[in-house]
């Protein structure tokens, strides 16, 4: 590997005078310096691109500003970057004001001090190979973090993705409920974004509601057998045991969200979970919440939910058409959805049922 920092420096002299050149030279070939040397500031940003120097020596007299304004000015990066030192002597007496207006990096007005002159030149070139470096070095921890930013992010949806599965083949073997409801959610969500009704939420948002609604039955896991899957309806008390879903599912992310509590995906899990089976009216379970109390997330979850229901056999009823669940859905509507976000389901319903057509194969009859 090439130790950058060690590497020769590479110098541009912009140069028209002779004795000045020759001065510069007699000092390249002591401090191991490489030269290019060119005695007119015209293509001076073509020579830089060409020849990739670490520092340009100018002289002020031959329409350096000009030339430094251009270097430091330059829209490309790699260009701006390059050090300039202006080169002028005591007799010329160029505004150093005007020099460093014009962007250069440093101003040596007698170059016949030597030493001087190596240590300015020292200093700006390693200044430059130090910050190339940390560029490096901060581009590829960028990459190294977006790389496991991107591994823990798709662990997260996996796990989340199982641990949802898991407790959903307690009443769907097929799992295909879970993915169902998260393609018309992301219908749904879509939609409200076409009509701007979700201006006040980013992409972020919506990609972690869209992972969320999977957890929405994660409570199930705690219901038995006896009642989940008993073919015919409920009785009271089993119904009670069956609402419990709601508060054990919230419970069960809350805990786990308590250890993480910076995940928006488990928040809105949570909020999912517990309030999917509230009602607009307030008749619904486990809080009774009404209208706006209940989290957005649930409400556009409560749409999807009930579609899905509808559309799918359960141990309990047989599978609806698309037409014969809209309407049962019309019907509840008032009472049961938000009223802004049920219109929006209707406007795009279509393609919920292209939705269910198309991930319905394995799941219709399964159960019971
Ligand atoms: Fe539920």
């Amino acid at each position: 590997m090439i130790n950058y920092m060690e590497a020769p420096y590479r110098i541009l002299v912009v140069n028209d005078d002779e004795a000045q050149r020759e001065l510069l030279r007699s000092v390249a070939l002591d401090a191991k310096w490489i030269l290019i040397e060119t005695d007119s500031t015209d293509s001076i940003v073509d020579n830089i691109i060409d020849w990739g120097p670490d520092l340009v020596l100018i002289n002020a007299t031959l329409q350096g500003v000009d030339a430094c304004h251009s270097i430091k000015h330059s829209p490309a990066q790699g260009i701006r970057d390059v050090a300039v030192i202006m080169l002028s002597d005591q007799r010329q007496k160029l505004s150093r004001r005007k020099s460093f207006t014009a962007g250069c990096d440093d101003y040596v007005g007698n170059i016949s001090l030597v030493e001087e002159l190596k240590i300015r030149v020292d200093l700006q070139v390693r200044n430059r190979r130090i910050r190339l470096e940390l560029e490096c070095v901060s581009k590829a921890l960028r990459k190294s973090l977006l790389s496991k930013s991107r591994t823990l992010l798709e662990s997260q949806r996996g796990l989340i993705r199982a641990l949802a599965t898991l407790a959903e083949s307690r009443d769907d073997d097929t799992g295909k409920h879970i993915e169902r409801v998260q393609y018309y959610l992301s219908i749904l969500v879509a939609a409200a974004r076409r009509k701007k009704l979700l201006d006040s939420f980013d992409e972020a948002w919506e990609e972690q509601i869209i992972q969320a609604a999977c957890l929405h039955d994660i409570g199930k896991i705690s219901i038995p057998d006896a009642v989940l899957r008993k073919p015919g309806k409920l009785e009271p008390d089993e119904f009670a045991i069956m609402k419990q879903h709601a508060e054990e599912g919230f419970a069960t992310l809350d805990a786990i969200h308590q250890e993480f509590p910076e995940n928006q995906c488990l928040a809105f899990g949570k909020a999912i979970a517990r309030s999917h089976h509230e009602k607009w009216d307030g008749t619904g379970y486990p809080q009774g919440l009404r209208g706006e109390e209940i989290p957005l997330e649930a409400r556009l979850m409560a749409i999807v939910d009930v579609y899905d229901a509808l559309r799918s056999v359960r141990c309990y009823k047989p599978a609806f058409d698309h037409d014969h669940s809209v309407e049962i859905m019309q019907q509840m509507s008032p009472a049961h959805f938000d009223p802004v976000f049920f219109p929006l389901f209707l406007e795009v319903s279509d393609e919920f049922s292209r939705v269910y057509n198309d991930n319905c194969e394995v799941c219709v009859g399964d159960v019971s």
